[in-house]
């Protein structure tokens, strides 16, 4: 067909690409750069205003379990329908149990019968359960779904709804299965932070702590000051909280944002804390419980050491355990089976291959990354923790 009768739309030149010798290395190369706000509102309204804006006129798949929808559903739905957006909403039973593959297989056989296209957007609104699972769902439908997070515990606010970590559970380890997808914008609202419950805000507190020890002695500041404020739902307190969480997760996932750096620090107490959902079968314990207490036995194996004087070591402790954080394991809500705690990290150090690798502070956002804790160390700082092991 003669040139000029084609649509120009339709006419694609590229630079021809000469073939390199037979033998000559060939690579792969891509790159991808995202960039996306993480910002703290008051009240739904001034939330769904925000989200609006950033969906124009995309349809939106709503992923969020059955206690969010029961609280804010009709509130975020409402608010969308009204403004001309359409809709579908998918509701999953609530808690970490329930971050499974088999619950994301249902989800992703959900968006099929759904009109969601590529070009459309997940919306999630819940806790990091929610958040992890539909973060993962949105980025393995038709190869990746613009998502945006709308975190509604402390936790997910601090730090799920942040960084592009998507997974879901699997009986031999948490988080096991999943990727890296960024989502298109994290809006936290602290309104919703209301019906959450103190355990809630103190188990997103531990987040906070983390953040606070492996980067931030001015963010340490900010918490021994509001703390008290937090747990008693202070929108003032609780902006600054999440506000901050949100700045130095951005920065610390911006230096590394694949982890492709094994000395990574944001994993302060989740050496233990993972090994420890798992043995109680992800059902007793809140993330950040499991987190408190695995930074205890991280900072014993500081103390023990000599890495972490011991005046600092009470003062962290002391902060953990004025916000009702567990640092022994007679405070944790569940009972911990010390062999199998122990058999569930070794399979976690299997899995990433290696040695155990653990976050040691020394100082406030100041710590050393150890993979030569040796077994019997590890069972020292356990039993200092109050583990039985026999
Ligand atoms: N991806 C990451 O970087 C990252 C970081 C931290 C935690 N996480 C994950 O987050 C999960 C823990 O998050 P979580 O503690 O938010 O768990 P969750 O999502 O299970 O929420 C806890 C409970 O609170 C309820 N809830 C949620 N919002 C509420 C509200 N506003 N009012 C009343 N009830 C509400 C939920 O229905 C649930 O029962 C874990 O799976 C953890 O692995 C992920
Ligand atoms: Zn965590």
């Amino acid at each position: 067909m003669p040139v000029e009768l084609l649509s120009s739309a339709l006419v694609h030149t590229v630079d021809s690409i000469e073939l390199p010798p037979l033998g000559e290395g060939v690579f792969g190369r891509a790159e991808r750069r995202d960039e996306y706000p993480i910002v703290v509102t008051r009240s739904p309204e001034e939330t769904v205003e925000r989200l609006l804006r950033l969906v124009g006129d995309a349809n939106v798949a709503l992923i969020t379990d059955e206690t969010v929808e029961r609280l804010y559903g009709s509130l975020v739905v409402g608010a969308l329908e009204k403004a001309g957006t359409a809709v579908e909403v998918a509701a999953v039973p609530a808690g970490e149990r329930h971050k499974t593959l088999g619950q994301a297989c249902d989800l992703l056989d959900w968006l099929t019968g759904t009109q969601i296209g590529r070009r459309d957007v997940v919306v999630n609104l819940g806790g990091g359960v929610v958040i992890d699972m539909g973060g993962w769902v949105a980025a393995s439908y038709m190869r990746g779904v613009p998502y945006v997070n709308l975190p509604t515990t402390l936790i997910g606010q601090v730090d799920a709804g942040i960084g592009g970590k998507v997974a879901v559970n699997h009986l031999v380890a948490k988080n096991l299965i999943g990727g890296f997808a960024q989502p298109r914008a994290v809006i936290s609202d602290i309104s919703f932070l209301r019906t959450t419950g103190i355990r809630q805000l103190r188990a997103g507190l531990a987040e906070s702590i983390k953040k606070a020890i492996i980067a931030s002695p001015a963010y340490w500041a900010l918490i021994e000051a509001s703390a008290d404020a937090v747990l008693a739902g202070d929108s003032e307190a609780l902006a600054a909280l999440v506000h901050g969480a949100g700045a130095i997760k951005a920065e610390l996932i911006e230096r590394d944002p694949y982890e492709d750096d094994s000395r990574r620090t944001l994993g302060f107490g989740h050496a233990i804390a993972h090994p420890l959902e798992t043995v109680t079968s992800y059902s007793e314990l809140l993330h950040g419980e499991a987190v408190a207490f695995g930074m205890a036995v991280e900072l014993q194996l500081a103390a023990a050491r000599h890495l972490l004087p011991p005046a600092r070591h009470e003062r962290i402790l002391d902060l953990l355990r004025r916000v009702g954080l567990p640092t022994t394991s007679a405070e944790l809500p569940a009972a911990v089976d010390g062999p199998r705690l122990i058999a569930a990290t070794e399979r976690i150090r299997l899995i990433r291959g290696g040695g155990y690798r653990f976050v040691l502070p020394i100082d406030l956002g100041e710590t050393v990354i150890a993979d030569d804790v040796t077994p019997s160390e590890l069972r020292e700082a356990l039993r200092r923790c109050g583990v039985e092991l026999r």
